[in-house]
């Protein structure tokens, strides 16, 4: 059994995929399973932590001793994120939000009538954007989802979102990242990266979580 080392921490972990509704039956989302954010938010509370897990739509149980807020669109992610922020001590952000939502979302179901249509979409605001210009003392973790040479475009988003670190995932990999129970990814800060070995999902939660220690000045 691990340690309390985390004892008392107030972690704010996000998870899951969000959905922007187009009409009252659709939606635009992404396949992510919610696995990497649920097991953040499972092994803080195993080391002592208090946790509030903000969760898109998973199919995931919510997990005993974490108080789960769910939320399906962006804008109600970043509500119920922001309303949390001033407690939080640390944020791990590893909900993929959706980029766009749909610039209207129509009352009634969109009938089937023309050959093609057309779907205007605008621009969610990025959260974690948004509490970096607000840090305080608080440790702030993203994640990144790139092909192949991603290293310099997680290191600009780390930059410009103000955080301490991103944990990059690369995608196309075989039996790893949206949906799978293992995962490999790169540590990166602003002035060194560092590759994990594949792992379960929960290993790179406690390793994400040892960092998360670390940069709070806890050892
Ligand atoms: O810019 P990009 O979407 O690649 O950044 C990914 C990181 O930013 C993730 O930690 C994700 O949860 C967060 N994010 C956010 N709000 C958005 C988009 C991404 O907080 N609208």
């Amino acid at each position: 059994l691990r340690p309390k080392d985390l004892a008392g921490l107030r972690l704010l972990v996000s998870a899951g995929p969000t959905r922007e509704y187009i009409d009252p039956v659709r939606f635009i989302s992404n396949p992510s399973s919610g696995r990497m954010g649920f097991a953040v938010a499972e092994a803080a509370r195993d080391r002592g932590a208090e946790v509030v897990l903000v969760a898109g739509p998973t199919c995931l149980e919510p997990p005993w001793g974490v108080e789960v807020v769910r939320v399906e669109s962006a804008l109600q992610m970043r509500q119920a994120l922001l309303d949390r922020y001033p407690w939080a001590e640390a944020v791990v952000m590893a909900a993929a939000v959706a980029d766009y939502r749909a610039a209207q979302v129509q009352k009634e179901k969109e009938p089937k009538a023309e050959e093609e249509k057309t779907l205007r979409l605008v621009k969610n605001p990025d959260i974690l954007e948004e509490m970096g210009r607000d840090k305080g003392s608080r440790v702030l973790v993203g994640f990144a989802m790139e092909t192949q040479e991603g290293l310099g475009r997680a290191r600009e988003k780390l930059l410009r979102k103000n955080l301490d670190l991103i944990v990059l995932n690369y995608v196309n990999r075989e039996g790893v990242g949206f949906g799978s129970e293992e995962n490999e990814v790169v540590l990166v800060y602003k002035d060194r990266s560092e590759a994990l070995p594949r792992a379960s999902k929960r290993w790179i939660a406690d390793r994400i979580l040892d960092e998360v220690k670390r940069l709070k000045g806890g050892v």
